[in-house]
C-alpha cells in the first residue's frame, strides 16, 4: 500500500534537468574501467589456483557468460533459489562509493552458508551496482585457504562503438546482452585505482585479507532489509522501487526477492565465519542512531570520520538514512521510471552521484570543508598513497602522510598528475572515489610545492 502510494507521489513530480553526458560518451564518475589494466594477469589460468571463480574461467573452451545472471549461474550462485543469498545496500564506503545511493544500490551475492565443514568447496560471493558492467567477486582457495578477489569487466554492444548512453548502464540492459568478459586477479589489480586490497587487506601485505562489512550487527542503517524490524531498512526498499519495477532484476537479483528477502544478516553471518568479524572500523548503527536521538549528535561517529580523514582507515558510511536529498532523489526515480516505462533511452536520467556535498564530506568523497592543503592530501590520496600498502609498487612513491620525507622531485610528479585534465587515466586523485574543487586542487599543490 505504502508503496503503491510512493510511487504515485513520485510520478507526479516534474522531470529535473537531464545530466549532459561528457565527452567520452559516458558522464562522470563513470571512470572504473578505465583504471584496468590494458590485458588481464598473465597466464591467469596457469598459476595453479584452486577456487570457483579461476575454475570456472579456465576451463576449456573458456566460457563467455552474456549476463550477469548467467556469470551468477556459471559460479554456481543463483539469487532466489535455495542456497544463494543476497543483500542490497543504499550506501558503500567500497569503489562504487559515490555511484550507491537509494536508487542505484550495490547488490551483493553470495552462498557458502553455512560452512559444509565435509566439502572443500567455499563460498563465493559478488557484488554489482549499475554504472558499469563490471563485477567484483571474491572466492577463498581451497588449497591455500587465501581470500582471492577478482574483477570481471563485461563490453556491451555499446562499447565496441564508443556509444554507450545512460540507459545502457543503468537500466535493465545493462545487466545482459554483453559481448565479452574478461577476468582480472587482485595481484594484476594492485597497482592501478581499482587495487582491492587497500580495503581488503587493511594492513598491508603479509597481513590477514578480510571480507567488509561496516554495518556488521543490527540496524543495518543502508541494507535493504525486510525481514528485520529495522525501519531504516524498510525506507531504503521503499526509495529503490521509486525507481525500479518488482519485475525488474537488478544486479541479478529478481525484484521480488529484493522485495523479500534481502538479508543483511546472512552477509554478517557469512563475514564472521571467513573470520572477518574484525573489522578495523566498524559502523555502530545503533548506537550511533541512539546518540543521534538525544543529543542530535554523535561522538562515535565523530571519532569513526576522524579516524578515515586521517588516512588510517577506509571512509566510515554517513550516519544518516539516506546520502541523497530526498526531494532530488524523488525527481530523479521518477524521470527514470517514466523514460523506463515509455521507452525513451535517451530521457533516462544519471541516478549515480546523487550525494549531498554535507555526505560527500563526511564519507571522504570530498576533504572536509575548509581543510589545507596538507589535509586535501592526506584524505584525497591517503587512502592509496600511505606506508601501509605495498611499497613494492610504484603508487609508493608518493606518500601522501609522509609528505616531509618526499623529494622535491617526488612533489612535482604529484603535482603535475593532479593538474592533469579530467578523464586522463592518469589524473590523480582517481575521478570514481573523489572530488576536489579548483580551491582545494590549488591549496593541495601548494602545500606539494610551498
Ligand atoms: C575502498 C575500499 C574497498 C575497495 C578498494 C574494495 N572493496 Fe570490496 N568492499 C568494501 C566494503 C566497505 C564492502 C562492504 C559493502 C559495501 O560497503 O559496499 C565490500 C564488499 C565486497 C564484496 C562483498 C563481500 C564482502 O566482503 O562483504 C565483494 C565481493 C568485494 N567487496 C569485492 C571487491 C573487489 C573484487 C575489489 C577490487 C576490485 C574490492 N572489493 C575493492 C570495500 C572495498
Ligand atoms: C584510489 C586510489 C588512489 C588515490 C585516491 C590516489 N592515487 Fe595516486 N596512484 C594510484 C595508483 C594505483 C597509482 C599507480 C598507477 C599509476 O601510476 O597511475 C598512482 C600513482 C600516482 C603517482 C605516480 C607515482 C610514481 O612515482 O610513479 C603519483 C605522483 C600520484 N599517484 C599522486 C596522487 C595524488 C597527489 C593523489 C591525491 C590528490 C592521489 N595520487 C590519489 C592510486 C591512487
Amino acid at each position: 500500500m505504502r508503496l503503491v502510494s510512493l510511487i504515485m507521489v513520485a510520478t507526479a513530480c516534474s522531470p529535473p534537468p537531464v545530466i549532459a553526458p561528457s565527452s567520452t560518451g559516458l558522464p562522470a564518475p563513470s571512470v572504473m574501467a578505465r583504471f584496468l589494466p590494458r590485458a588481464p594477469g598473465p597466464a591467469l589460468c596457469a598459476r595453479g589456483n584452486d577456487d570457483r571463480v579461476s575454475r570456472y574461467f579456465c576451463q576449456s573452451p573458456p566460457p563467455s557468460p552474456t549476463s550477469l545472471l548467467e556469470l551468477y549461474r556459471g559460479l554456481g550462485l543463483d539469487p532466489g533459489t535455495p542456497g544463494s543469498f543476497v543483500a542490497l545496500t543504499a550506501h558503500s564506503t567500497a569503489l562504487g562509493i559515490r555511484s550507491v545511493n537509494p536508487l542505484n544500490p550495490r547488490a551483493l551475492v553470495f552462498d557458502g552458508l553455512p560452512r559444509d565443514r565435509l566439502s572443500r568447496r567455499r563460498f563465493v560471493a559478488g557484488g554489482f551496482t549499475r554504472g558499469e558492467p563490471i563485477v567484483e567477486l571474491v572466492t577463498r582457495d581451497e588449497t591455500t585457504q587465501q581470500l582471492r578477489f577478482f574483477v570481471v569487466a563485461a563490453t556491451q554492444p555499446c562499447d565496441e562503438t564508443a556509444s554507450c548512453v545512460l540507459a545502457d548502464r543503468l537500466t535493465e540492459e545493462a545487466e545482459s546482452g554483453w559481448t565479452s568478459t574478461t577476468l582480472y586477479e587482485d595481484l594484476d589489480l594492485e597497482n592501478t585505482a581499482l587495487d582491492c586490497l587497500r580495503c581488503h587487506q587493511p594492513e598491508g601485505p603479509g597481513t590477514p585479507r578480510i571480507l567488509r562489512m561496516q554495518e556488521l550487527r543490527f540496524r543495518w542503517t543502508h541494507f535493504f532489509a525486510p525481514k528485520t524490524q529495522s525501519v531504516t531498512g524498510f525506507e531504503a526498499l521503499l526509495d529503490f522501487f521509486t525507481a525500479h519495477l518488482t519485475t525488474e532484476r537488478y544486479g541479478g537479483v529478481p525484484g521480488d526477492v529484493v522485495l523479500h528477502a534481502s538479508d543483511p544478516n546472512a552477509l554478517s553471518q557469512l563475514i564472521t565465519q571467513e573470520d572477518s568479524s574484525a573489522q578495523p572500523n566498524e559502523f555502530p548503527g545503533f548506537t550511533i542512531a541512539l546518540e543521534r536521538e538525544s543529543s542530535g549528535q554523535s561522538a562515535t561517529w565523530e571519532a569513526l570520520a576522524a579516524k578515515a580523514a586521517s588516512g588510517e582507515a577506509i571512509p566510515v558510511p554517513w550516519w544518516g538514512l539516506r546520502v541523497t536529498d530526498l526531494e532530488n532523489q524523488t525527481a530523479v526515480a521518477s524521470q527514470f521510471q517514466r523514460a523506463v516505462r515509455d521507452g525513451r533511452r535517451t530521457d533516462v536520467p544519471e541516478l549515480r552521484a546523487l550525494h549531498t556535498e554535507e555526505v560527500e564530506r563526511a564519507t571522504g568523497i570530498r576533504p572536509i570543508s575548509n581543510a589545507t592543503g596538507r589535509e586535501v592530501l592526506v584524505q584525497a590520496c591517503g587512502q592509496c598513497h600511505q606506508p601501509r600498502r605495498n611499497q613494492q609498487l610504484t603508487r609508493a612513491r608518493f606518500d601522501a602522510l609522509r609528505l616531509d620525507a618526499m623529494s622535491p622531485e617526488a612533489r612535482q610528479l604529484a603535482a603535475d598528475r593532479m593538474r592533469l585534465p579530467e578523464g586522463d587515466p592518469l589524473q590523480m586523485p582517481p575521478a570514481f572515489s573523489t572530488v576536489l574543487t579548483a580551491d582545494e586542487r590549488a591549496r593541495a599543490l601548494e602545500a606539494l610545492l610551498p
